[in-house]
């Protein structure tokens, strides 16, 4: 049984159930692979089994798994690639999606507020592909994407997070260089935050990204498919040459200075999933 799944691909998601990371599972299983999510938010995570099962094929091992997962526990780490291996017998994709942070700003964060931040959002995902290259990539190669954001011009009320990140993406860097030899490609995806999610609307003040959209040469919200499809790219053999990149995925936000030129209005760059239309995929639902 396990001889035929061997055909098939195997990702680890962190941070899978919700968000850009569910984007990446219901991408991922699209494409054929098997897909471990992972967070430490057990409930969620069987939600999302329950719900993207839906839409898959039934299979014995199921193509979709979950492990509770805290990444900045060693132990855990451990576990998670464990589970993954004795399931599948095989890791080649991992995408380190999972992250959290709380606005705050800089002068008022505390030691212990500042050590969570960056625990979770550098030294697990350190820990993260530390494991993952000492079961399986180091001897058998693998891709690895991890999740930044838009940091590159400092993070105003996520200044640990920012700090967190941009760490994440020197270490995407260095792991480029230092496992090239193992077969190992590992960049970086850096979401703008005009990404919009209900996830992400439920963790920021309540006109974030209506007040985002007129500084966006896009002149429009993203949608985590969109981010999804540059993770996949990123993991596919159509990036076999690339390594140690960042891809940002933020319709030109980072670059746009509306000092000398104002991008009129206009909705000539549509998403190209839009099915449901970029207003529909892309409005404030909850409690914008
Ligand atoms: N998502 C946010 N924080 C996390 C953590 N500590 N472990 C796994 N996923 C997470």
């Amino acid at each position: 049984c396990l001889e035929e799944y061997r055909e098939f691909s195997v990702a680890v998601v962190t941070g899978g159930a919700t968000g850009i990371g569910h984007a990446v599972t219901q991408e991922l299983l699209y494409l054929g692979c098997n897909v471990v999510i992972a967070s430490r938010k057990e409930e969620q995570l069987k939600q999302a089994v329950t719900e993207l099962k839906g839409e898959i094929e039934e299979t014995s091992p199921p193509r979709l798994m979950h492990v509770p997962c805290n990444i900045r526990q060693e132990l855990q780490v451990k576990h998670l690639f464990e589970e993954t291996l004795k399931q599948y017998g095989k890791l080649d994709y991992l995408v380190n999606n999972g992250g959290g942070q709380f606005l705050c700003q800089a002068a008022d964060i505390s030691k212990k507020g500042w050590n969570a931040v960056i625990e979770t959002n550098l030294t697990g995902i350190f820990l993260m592909c530390q494991e993952a290259h000492k079961q399986w990539m180091g001897e058998h190669g693998g891709v690895i994407v991890n999740m930044l954001m838009d940091m590159d011009r400092g993070v105003p009320m996520m200044a640990h997070s920012g700090a967190a990140r941009a760490g994440v993406e020197n270490l995407t860097k260095s792991f480029a260089v230092e496992w090239a030899h193992h077969g190992i490609r590992v960049n970086a995806v850096a979401p703008g935050n005009s990404i919009y999610s209900e996830t992400a609307a439920k963790n920021y003040p309540i006109d974030v990204f209506e007040r985002v959209k007129p500084h966006l040469p896009a002149k429009r919200l993203g949608t985590p498919e969109e981010v999804s499809a540059a993770v996949c790219f990123l993991l596919s053999p159509a990036a076999s040459y690339i390594t140690g990149e960042t891809v940002h995925v933020d319709g030109g936000g980072r670059l746009y200075s509306p000092l000398f030129w104002t991008v009129p209005d206009h909705k000539m760059l549509q998403p190209f999933h839009s099915n449901q239309g970029v207003e529909e995929a892309t409005k404030p639902k909850s409690k914008l």
